[in-house]
């Protein structure tokens, strides 16, 4: 079993990326591979609204114009078999790398090419709050529909703040143990 955790933040060593790594050990624990990308050290540009109704070939083609990294991006998410994605809270939404792919990831599942290999993935959000501590319920939220919206089958949300991370750490390696068997939505 493959899983590949996208993350919004650019900290290797941040909030974000310890619930990631919490969610990769419970992964490990049930014998699934994980690969975690940083969305900040990639080039993602956003979506240019192409034509005057707002649409581009992602709806007529699936595809996006704009040469970058979604394009690769995109072939690692039909490659795997479950995804996690965990954003720090900006906001009390989601990071503006997170938000640039997802954005783009929701236009060309419009289309029957673009849905290949994403729809119905079973896909787990996390929301970090790691300031003040407010916006992970919204945060979560959003990431719900905007995951939903995409095709994916959101089969859990975990909001964290920076006051209950040790406690969303353990949680978090529960999720990963259980995304790993392959859960039914
Ligand atoms: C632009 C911006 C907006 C933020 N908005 C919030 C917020 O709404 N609520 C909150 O608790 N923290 C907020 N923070 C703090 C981030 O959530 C915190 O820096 C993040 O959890 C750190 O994650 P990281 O260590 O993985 O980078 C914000 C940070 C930035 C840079």
């Amino acid at each position: 079993m493959k899983c590949l955790i996208l993350t919004g933040s650019r900290n290797p060593d941040g909030q974000t990326a310890r619930i990631a790594a919490a969610v990769g050990e419970g992964l490990a624990s049930a014998a699934a591979d994980a690969e975690t990308v940083y969305l900040p050290e990639s080039d993602l540009q956003c979506c240019r609204q192409c034509d005057a109704e707002g649409w581009g070939p992602c709806r007529s083609e699936g595809r996006c114009i704009i040469e970058d990294d979604f394009a690769s991006l995109v072939a690692k998410l039909r490659d795997c078999d479950a995804c996690v994605f965990a954003t720090p809270v900006y906001f009390g939404s989601l990071s503006e790398s997170m938000r640039a792919f997802l954005d783009r990831l929701r236009r060309i599942t419009r289309h029957e090419t673009g849905k290949a290999g994403v729809t119905g993935k079973p896909a787990v959000a996390v929301c970090v709050a790691g300031g003040g501590g407010g916006g992970a319920p919204q945060c979560a939220q959003h990431m719900e529909q905007t995951l939903g919206q995409a095709g994916l089958d959101v089969v859990d949300v975990l909001p964290a703040r920076r006051q209950n991370l040790t406690m969303k750490l353990d949680v978090a390696r529960t999720v990963g143990r259980w995304l790993a068997g392959g859960p039914s939505s």
